[in-house]
């Protein structure tokens, strides 16, 4: 069989997962040298790896990976579950853990009353599905950041947010109502790069999967 020769390419989430999936290539034993001292650079060789690192926003992530222009991405389940993309999710990465939480004004009785609650987010799809699941009938607001903002400024009722260490809410004056669902952060992989690919996609996803389990024992 003819052997592809160009890298792997796999597509990082900058910010707050980037730390993370850095560190978890460099314990696989990859030089991320080229990551480290990115500057402006966005796309970055791994040396000898066989491997190319490209550096998006999460929405980014999925659709390149979508597209096939990225065999690999490392993003967090809050963008897939929003997104709702024609992808694998292969591996669970365990890092990034937070949450999806309904949240209000401390000690607002949220399910109280009859009127229709408006909901501000920046994860429509997710609210939608959130409350379709309870039967209830809600007004969605997008909002694109800061949005505990929303019902302190009197335009929502409450948000459906992540909540990772609680601080926003805590120093807002919200608190949580009700969980949705646990967060963190996933390998995926484009369907048609995992056919083609498959040998060296298995190779990868096998040693990501052992670094995982050896941390978490
Ligand atoms: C996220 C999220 C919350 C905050 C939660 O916002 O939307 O606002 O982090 O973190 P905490 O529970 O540790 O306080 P982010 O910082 O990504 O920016 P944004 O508000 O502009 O979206």
């Amino acid at each position: 069989m003819l052997k592809n020769n160009k890298p792997l390419r796999i597509a990082l989430t900058k910010g707050r997962l980037e730390k993370d999936t850095v560190r978890l290539l460099e314990s696989l034993g990859y030089d991320c040298t080229a990551v480290h001292e990115k500057g402006r650079r966005l796309i970055l060789p791994i040396p000898d790896g066989n491997l190319e690192v490209v550096l998006a926003k999460a929405a980014d992530v999925i659709t390149y990976v979508e597209h096939g222009v990225c065999d690999m991405g490392v993003v967090g389940k809050d963008t897939l579950m929003e997104m709702n993309g024609k992808l694998f999710e292969l591996v669970n990465l365990g890092f990034g853990k937070c949450k999806f939480a309904l949240a209000t004004r401390k000690d607002y009785p949220f399910y109280d009353g009859f009127g229709i609650k408006t909901i501000a987010t920046k994860y429509p799809n997710v609210t939608k599905a959130f409350f379709e699941n309870k039967n209830m009938d809600v007004d969605i607001i997008k909002i694109e950041g800061s949005v505990e903002l929303a019902p302190l400024l009197g335009l929502a009722d409450g948000i459906v947010d992540i909540v990772e260490t609680g601080t926003t809410l805590k120093e807002n004056g919200l608190a949580v109502v009700e969980d949705v669902s646990q967060i963190s952060a996933r390998l995926i992989v484009n369907t048609v790069s995992l056919k083609m690919r498959q040998q060296e996609i298995e190779n990868f996803v096998q040693k990501v999967e052992a670094k995982i389990n050896e941390s978490e024992n």
